[in-house]
């Protein structure tokens, strides 16, 4: 077999990933004009994880809208009022990791 380690599971940090399948950041530009989480973030994410991705990176988030934001839907996590929104796009998922981006895409 090419990748004998592909389908094994692995500690990173606290959490035992399935496998090391990872789904790279790819900003869908889906989230609600202010930033919330839409439910087309939901299901894309979702289905990716149900997929069997073992670590899923969310796409471009914006932790300050006042700095900037690289698409015009992109997620934002700039105040405690995402949270809800934000961690249900976490408990959609297996395992999460958000990259932030201010200007461009980033992490
Ligand atoms: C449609 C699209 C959206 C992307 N969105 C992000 C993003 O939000 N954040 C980020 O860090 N990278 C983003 N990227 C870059 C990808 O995560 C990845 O680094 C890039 O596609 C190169 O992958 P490769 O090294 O496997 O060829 C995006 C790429 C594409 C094609």
């Amino acid at each position: 077999m090419a990748f004998p380690h592909l389908f094994s599971p692995l500690q990173l940090g606290s959490i035992e990933l399935p496998n090391r399948i990872v789904h790279v950041p790819t900003d869908i530009s889906s989230s609600h004009a202010d930033g919330e989480v839409s439910e087309r973030d939901i299901h894309h994410h979702r289905d990716i994880a149900r997929g069997g991705t073992g670590f899923i990176i969310v796409g471009a988030t914006t932790p300050d809208m006042a700095t900037g934001r690289p698409t015009v839907t992109c997620l934002v996590a700039d105040g405690d009022n995402y949270v809800p929104g934000l961690a249900r796009l976490a408990e959609s998922m297996s395992a999460i990791y958000v990259t932030g981006s201010t200007s461009g895409y980033a992490t």
